[in-house]
């Protein structure tokens, strides 16, 4: 069998749907949203290594998919002309928004919009950037929109190793999961699309880190594995 052979888009899904991924409901990530609201223009070390990377030379626009609080859509807006940032969940936009405000940057917009919607209305942007919000259903797809709507260059960032949560917090709550597709798969994908990717790595903090109570420890837990019952409370704080 040849490479040319494999269908990287099937493979993808067969395993995001073997491995038990599903779609959260913006909900959830409403939920999120003043937690991860951070109005104050100090880049964390994440934003800090993913701006290092980009390339804003002849730049004017930037479409931030996944957006979230514009962690990168806001830290880039003084240097462009137009960011739009594109979420489904209006918790996210509204912090979004509400900090570009506060930031007295009067460039930014929202687009209430998933990744699964019909995305033909959402404009052609200079740069398209999809941070930490690439855990897709269907990853042929999300790239199609992406290359679609970038003019000149995309920037994305996907999971080394498939897992947001420690394997021995999981296993030791007897939640232990099999791990989701992960970068691979979009360098495949990308080849197969006629693109030749730059790859690099950041390392990050996990998402359990830096938590300054038990119960905020325990909440991040139960974003990632679900509700828990006092018995696994219980052993979690243990
Ligand atoms: C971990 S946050 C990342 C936010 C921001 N890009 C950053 O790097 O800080 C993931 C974001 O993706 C959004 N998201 C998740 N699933 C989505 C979907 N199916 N369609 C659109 N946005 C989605 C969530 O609402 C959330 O704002």
């Amino acid at each position: 069998m040849s490479i040319h052979e494999i269908d990287f888009g099937q493979l993808y899904r067969e395993h995001m749907r073997a491995a038990g991924g599903r779609e959260k409901p913006a909900e959830k990530w409403d939920a999120r949203a003043a937690e991860m609201k951070q109005c104050q223009p100090i880049e964390s070390d994440y934003v800090r290594d993913f701006i290092a990377r980009m390339d804003l030379s002849g730049c004017a626009s930037l479409l931030d998919v996944g957006c979230g609080t514009g962690a990168i859509g806001l830290a880039l807006a003084a240097r462009l002309d137009k960011v739009i940032g594109l979420d489904y969940s209006r918790g996210m936009l509204k912090a979004l928004m509400e900090c570009a405000s506060e930031r007295g940057l009067a460039n930014v917009e929202p687009i209430h919009r998933a990744w699964e919607d019909d995305w033909a209305d959402v404009p052609v942007c200079d740069i398209v950037v999809a941070s930490r919000s690439t855990t897709v259903m269907d990853m042929q797809d999300a790239l199609n929109k992406l290359d679609a709507k970038a003019r000149y260059r995309v920037y994305l960032t996907n999971m080394v190793g498939g897992r947001f949560i420690d394997d021995e917090i999981a296993g030791m709550l007897g939640r232990q999961r099999p791990a989701l597709p992960d970068y691979i798969y979009i360098i495949n994908l990308l080849y197969r699309m006629g693109h030749h990717p730059r790859l690099d790595y950041i390392e990050n903090n996990n998402r359990l880190s830096g938590t300054e109570s038990f119960d905020e420890f325990a909440q991040k837990v139960a974003f990632l594995l679900g509700p828990l019952s006092d018995d696994e409370r219980t052993r979690l704080q243990q």
